[in-house]
């Protein structure tokens, strides 16, 4: 099989979707493999270290022109234009909101599984780009509030008197959240978080930070994740977040849910009940925002002090460290959709996660959330 991991072209997409080990694994099974020029260097890896571990480093349109393509961001139209018919694509396309590319690649007839869309099962663990670069953001995020934030996030006492800690509250406790409580307690803050899925608080209080808020008997679906909240639940969710809001020196927000724009759980009312100084990270921004007034790669200043950080894609800031565990999770995701003998595609429909992540094949969408 060829491999062609092409260089990312989406703005400030600084990661990759192969590293030198995942290139050599793939080449010790017998695989060829090119690698784009400078396909590494946002993410500090060189031509020479992926030709060292036997990549052939091409263009972009050999890159593009194999029969396996690794992407990390959806193609551009421009990019589609460059695959083969009949080639394989695997990457985030982010297909909820990338419709018209998604028919794009189905006309081109190439066959394509988007990342995003795998069940979050417990043998999925390894292939789960969602978790694992969520994890990260999830540190990132509370790096950017920190420094955003003009106080201290750990108790300091010294001879001139003592600074108290930060308060930081975390809405919404995935895999992201999670991580920024882990990183916020870490630093010394005292933590609170929120969740609609009832077992999120015993995954709040077991990091050591604090419940606060309800959760609906039946918060979470069938497949683990949060479902959307009744008028009435959001009602009761807003006074519990207003009256929470307003003793909060940072609030990181990340509820989501997929498929769906991201809930709206701080209002404009609650950011203007926060202390001049304050900081909000908003890291739904890009899926519509959990905060009234938060703007996608802008940090707004409110009229009473508080800054709202809206800064997409925070997985690439981290691209050294979210492109080895990326490209990792397709360099495992791969041994699903390649036939260890003849080294060819081929596409098991009896298995979940090969079938709950296919979503074009023959020329037409097939995946079961796509179909009109
Ligand atoms: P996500 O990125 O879809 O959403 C982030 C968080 O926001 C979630 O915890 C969600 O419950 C919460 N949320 C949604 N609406 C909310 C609201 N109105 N108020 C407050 N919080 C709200 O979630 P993520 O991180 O992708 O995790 C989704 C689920 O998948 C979780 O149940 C997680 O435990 C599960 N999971 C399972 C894995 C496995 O077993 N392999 C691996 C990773 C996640």
């Amino acid at each position: 099989m060829h491999v062609g991991i092409p260089k990312e072209v989406r703005e400030q997409e600084q990661r990759v979707a192969a590293t030198p080990d995942t290139v050599k694994r793939l080449a010790g099974q017998g695989h060829k493999v090119t690698v784009e020029a400078g396909a590494g260097w946002g993410a500090a890896i060189t031509d020479d270290a992926f030709k060292d571990a036997g990549a052939d480093i091409g263009d972009k349109a050999a890159a593009f022109g194999a029969e396996l393509v690794f992407k990390v961001a959806a193609p551009t139209t421009e990019e589609i234009e460059l695959l083969k018919s009949g080639s394989c694509l695997v990457g985030m396309l982010n297909p909820y909101q990338n419709k018209e590319l998604v028919d794009e690649l189905a006309k081109r007839g190439v066959t394509t599984f988007a990342m995003e869309l795998l069940p979050r099962t417990t043998r999925a663990q390894d292939k789960d780009v969602l978790s694992s670069q969520a994890n990260l953001a999830g540190y990132k995020a509370v790096v950017e509030a920190m420094a955003a934030y003009s106080r201290v996030l750990p108790m300091m006492m010294t001879a001139a008197g003592t600074v108290t800690p930060a308060k930081l509250f975390v809405v919404g406790a995935g895999v992201a959240g999670l991580q920024a409580i882990a990183t916020a307690r870490r630093m010394g803050a005292v933590v609170s978080a929120t969740d609609v899925r009832p077992a999120a608080r015993e995954e709040i209080a077991s990091l050591g930070a604090k419940f606060v808020g309800f959760i609906p008997e039946d918060g979470a679906t069938s497949g683990g994740y949060a479902r959307a909240l009744t008028k009435e639940e959001q009602e009761e969710q807003a006074k519990m977040v207003a009256d929470h809001v307003k003793s909060q020196d940072i609030v990181v927000t990340t509820a989501l849910i997929p498929g769906r724009p991201a809930p709206r759980i701080v209002s404009k009312a609650m950011v203007e009940s926060m202390k001049p100084g304050s900081v909000i990270l908003d890291m739904a921004v890009e899926s519509g925002g959990n905060v009234e007034g938060s703007k996608v790669g802008k940090t707004v200043e409110t009229k009473g002090g508080v800054r709202i950080l809206g800064i997409p894609n925070l997985p690439a800031h981290l691209a050294p460290a979210t492109s080895i565990l990326y490209a990792k999770n397709l360099f495992n995701f791969a041994k699903l959709i390649i036939d260890e003998e003849s080294k060819a595609l081929a596409v098991n429909k009896d298995d979940d996660l090969v079938v709950g992540t296919l979503l074009t094949e023959g020329g037409a969408v097939v995946h079961a959330n796509f179909q009109s």
